[in-house]
């Protein structure tokens, strides 16, 4: 989705710009521009179509220079991606704006501004913004009132940043349903969509709240909030490494990602259990209180943390009895739904900016519930900020598109959060020793998992001149078969399918031939005999079959299975061991195929609009 820099300094911020706009570029876009003031007063602006590249190389022939500025990738929403709808979008030779969100009234006010004699050379509802900001500017001649009287008309989510030539020395932000945080540096400061922009340049941030504009000067940030109060939001360092950025020794960022999983599935487990419990209270010092008497979980999520949720259903409804509910945000917000006063309302969500989850936690709010949790990855993201009760995922930034980390250690949080309720309902002290004992050896097991890297890269072989698939699993697995399919739709472009293995008869069976592959994720639980059932069901229609099973499932590899055998896990555990070879297996054929694995086409990282 749409990205945001900007920056005040003393020094030529088009470097700042350009690196920060290349740091978004995970986010997902397809054009990109910058426009920058040098206090003459004098506006310049670049905008290209396709990569930051593309837009580096027209400004390396044509230099902008100046201390002011703003910059953007743009995610098209209302227009094709062109020179012409790429942001910053201008009213007149002197005011320019960046946005990330959609106006809803774009029309209306369009049309207004329209009948005023504003002309338009977009599509876009930003222009619309830049006009109306521009009309106000020419009543008052003053860019803080401007904006401030602008955005009392817009009804959407926006997070914008604007400057005027003939106010060369601060740029005006303001927030509302969209990211936006400010970066705090010595004698020049910096606004983005979020903190991996600014890294470089500052590692100290205030995250504004919903509402709030700011004035910001390269000595001075003022804050307002929405009632027009003088606020200050408090600065926060970034807590991981600032190298996150970085694809160091490997090739893709999601290669990266996959194996970091040992490392960042550990972190996200310290400090919260001991050797045989969980620390209910490292879950928040009012855990214990709001877990007490919950009579029903209900799950909120998108894409990749859906699936997350769709795990923990069964985790939850299996070590704590109490009844869950997983639905996708953007289906949930737009039904009629009930909620009871004692549900646990469950919000999963890596960037925790995600539109339709934060909407569908809105909503719920207004229905009522016992307490808000979230499971994210973004410190300070709106989520965790209107969640009662949080537990961060230690992932650190993730940057390839695909989610890969941010999902095992949803899974690895998802599970100490669901034997702390279950504690409340029952549970006994073996098994929750017994749990966090596989807890323990999740770190080990996925490493032995990365270890078979090269076999299922050998494997991948076999996907690439392929153009559908299907992927199989029962119980706990089935969502892992999603969260397959998922990925290697995503990257490798190939169409997949999951579905609970015992529904291949009920459909799916009359797809399967020779050139579909059916993969199979079959650990050795108590479902593995009926799955192996299916395995031979399509076996005799001639399908390829690739399975991922354990020692014990006692899967023999024959012409036409291939058996990739995995280490002898946990079956509470086992989803999260079982998602690394299927994250793998994408990869490869991503690669294979030369897709753009970190930024594959038409996909954002962050899903900031609806
Ligand atoms: C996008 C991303 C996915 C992610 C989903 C939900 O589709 O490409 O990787 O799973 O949004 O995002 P969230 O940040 O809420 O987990």
């Amino acid at each position: 989705m749409c990205g945001i820099v900007g920056a005040v300094s003393e020094r030529d911020v088009q470097g700042i710009l350009l690196e920060g706009l290349r740091r978004l570029e995970y986010r997902g876009y397809d054009s990109a521009g910058m426009a920058v003031i040098n206090g003459e007063p004098e506006l310049q602006r670049a905008r290209e179509v396709g990569k930051v590249a593309a837009l580096a190389e027209a400004i390396s022939s044509h230099p902008l220079s100046g201390h002011l500025g703003i910059a953007h990738t743009r995610w098209a929403t209302h227009g094709e991606p062109s020179q012409l709808n790429a942001h910053p979008h201008m009213s007149g030779d002197h005011l320019a704006i960046v946005h990330n969100g959609i106006i809803e009234n774009y029309q209306e006010l369009r049309d207004e501004l329209k009948a005023e004699g504003f002309e338009f050379t977009s599509q876009t509802d930003t222009e619309v913004v830049a006009h109306l900001i521009g009309k106000h500017y020419q009543q008052d001649g003053n860019l803080y009132s401007a904006v401030k009287t602008a955005i009392t008309r817009l009804r959407g989510a926006y997070a914008l940043a604007v400057v005027h030539a003939d106010e060369p020395d601060h740029l005006v932000v303001c927030r509302e349903g969209s990211p936006l945080v400010v970066g705090v540096g010595i004698g020049e400061n910096f606004i983005a969509s979020d903190q991996l922009a600014l890294l470089p340049v500052t590692d100290r941030f205030m995250f504004l709240e919903e509402g709030d504009i700011a004035d910001i000067r390269k000595d001075k940030i003022d804050i307002h909030d929405r009632d027009g109060n003088p606020v200050e939001r408090a600065i926060t360092r970034f807590e991981h490494g600032s190298d996150s950025a970085d694809k160091g020794e490997y090739r893709h960022f999601m290669l990266k990602e996959i194996y970091e999983q040992p490392r960042v599935i550990k972190a996200t487990m310290e400090g919260r259990i001991t050797k045989t419990r969980v620390l209910e209270q490292a879950l928040g010092t009012d855990a214990a209180n709001l877990l007490e008497n919950v009579r029903h979980v209900q799950i909120i999520a998108c894409g990749t943390s859906f699936h997350a949720g769709m795990v923990a259903r069964y985790w939850i409804e299996d070590l704590a009895g109490v009844p869950c509910s997983v639905e996708v945000a953007s289906e949930f917000r737009y039904r009629k739904h009930v909620i009871q006063p004692d549900t646990l309302f469950l919000c999963i969500s890596q960037s925790g900016e995600t539109a339709d989850t934060l909407a569908a936690l809105r909503q719920a709010k207004k229905a009522g519930f016992r307490a808000a949790m979230a499971i994210c990855n973004v410190p300070g993201s709106s989520l965790v900020r209107e969640s009662d009760l949080v537990i961060m995922t230690q992932a650190g930034p993730e940057i390839g598109v695909a989610s890969t980390k941010a999902f095992t250690t949803q899974l690895t949080a998802l599970l100490i959060f669901t034997v702390a309720l279950a504690r409340h309902n029952g549970l006994s002290e073996e098994k929750e020793a017994e749990i966090v004992a596989a807890l323990h050896q999740l770190p080990g097991q996925v490493s032995d998992v990365l270890a078979l890297d090269a076999e299922i890269e050998d494997m991948s072989k076999a996907f690439m001149d392929k153009n559908h698939s299907l992927f199989l699993g029962r119980g706990s697995q089935y969502p892992v078969a999603m969260e397959g399919a998922l990925k290697l739709k995503e990257i490798s472009y190939i169409h997949a399918e999951a579905y609970p293995a015992g529904e291949l008869k009920h459909g799916p069976l009359a797809l399967v031939d020779s050139e579909m592959p059916v993969v199979t994720v079959a650990p050795n639980n108590a479902l593995v005999e009926k799955l192996k059932s299916n395995l031979e069901e399509v076996r005799a229609r001639g399908g390829e079959l690739f399975v991922f099973a354990d020692r014990a499932a006692d899967v023999k590899p024959e012409d036409g299975v291939h058996v990739m055998q995995l280490p002898s896990v946990h079956e509470i555990t086992a989803p999260i061991v079982y998602t690394v070879p299927l994250q793998l297996l994408s990869y490869h054929v991503a690669v294979l195929k030369g897709t753009d694995v970190d930024q594959p086409r038409n996909l954002a990282k962050s899903v900031t609009v609806e």
